[in-house]
């Protein structure tokens, strides 16, 4: 079926663009076998790589840890950290027409990690120190100033409260075209399931805010907004 996807897809209206998506929970460690990570399962940022490669993108899948198979076509790039995805998708976005954010960075890594298995003899308990990650987003749209590209920058954004306001001020930070906001309080949307409730919030001030749609429908959306914003 991917293969048929992608033949079909081939002279889609985003034929000859190339599309960087981020995906998945980064890892963060704190010994040899023991990580910090959120309950992100990739799922979207999966199924914005498959909708991309239906119509005629040349995909590019920067992927944290998922259970998940590679949409048939995108080229993928595994990373674990905030650390190794942040070089990984500025180096893919150098050269792309867009990127859509949709992995779930930590914030926050442990400031260091044990070199050796952490014993639970060492201690009565243990405290652990954080240390904030790099802003991927940030960081891209540094090197957007100078060179201009991607052209599209689509951000995510795990919101508990207030999400319009959150989204508005995030798509200005962050310098974004558009902005997917998830209320992670609703049971039927966010981490895991496969179904999303979602607010698209863009760089004009336009607000537009979705039924329950299925993550596939979810992308769709989103494609089609990259798509206008690339013409
Ligand atoms: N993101 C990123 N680099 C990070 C953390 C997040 O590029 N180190 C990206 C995510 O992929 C997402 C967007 O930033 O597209 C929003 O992430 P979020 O954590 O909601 O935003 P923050 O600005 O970190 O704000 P908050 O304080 O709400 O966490």
């Amino acid at each position: 079926l991917g293969h048929v996807r992608l033949t079909l897809g081939r002279r889609g209206p985003l034929a000859g663009r190339r599309v960087v998506v981020s995906a998945g929970g980064t890892r963060e460690p704190l010994d040899p076998v023991r990580f910090i990570s959120n309950y992100s399962s990739g799922k979207q940022g999966f199924a914005l790589a498959q909708a991309a490669l239906d119509r005629g993108a040349d995909v590019t899948l920067v992927s944290a840890p998922t259970a998940l198979p590679t949409p048939i076509g995108a080229k993928r790039v595994d990373v674990n950290t905030a650390a190794e995805m942040a070089p990984a998708v500025l180096a893919a976005s150098a050269e792309a027409d867009a990127l859509i954010m949709a992995a779930a960075v930590a914030d926050f890594r442990p400031a260091q990690a044990a070199g050796q298995k952490i014993k639970k003899t060492a201690a009565p308990g243990i405290h652990i120190e954080l240390e904030k990650t790099v802003d991927i987003l940030a960081a891209v749209a540094e090197a957007r100033d100078r060179t201009h590209k991607p052209p599209v920058v689509v951000g995510f954004a795990a919101e508990s409260q207030n999400v319009v306001e959150n989204a508005r001020d995030k798509v200005r930070r962050k310098k974004l075209s558009l902005i997917v906001a998830n209320d992670i309080t609703a049971a039927d949307a966010g981490f895991s399931v496969d179904t999303n409730r979602v607010t698209l919030v863009d760089a004009t001030g336009g607000v537009e805010t979705l039924p329950l749609l299925t993550k596939a429908q979810v992308a769709d959306a989103v494609l089609e907004r990259v798509e206008a914003w690339l013409r």
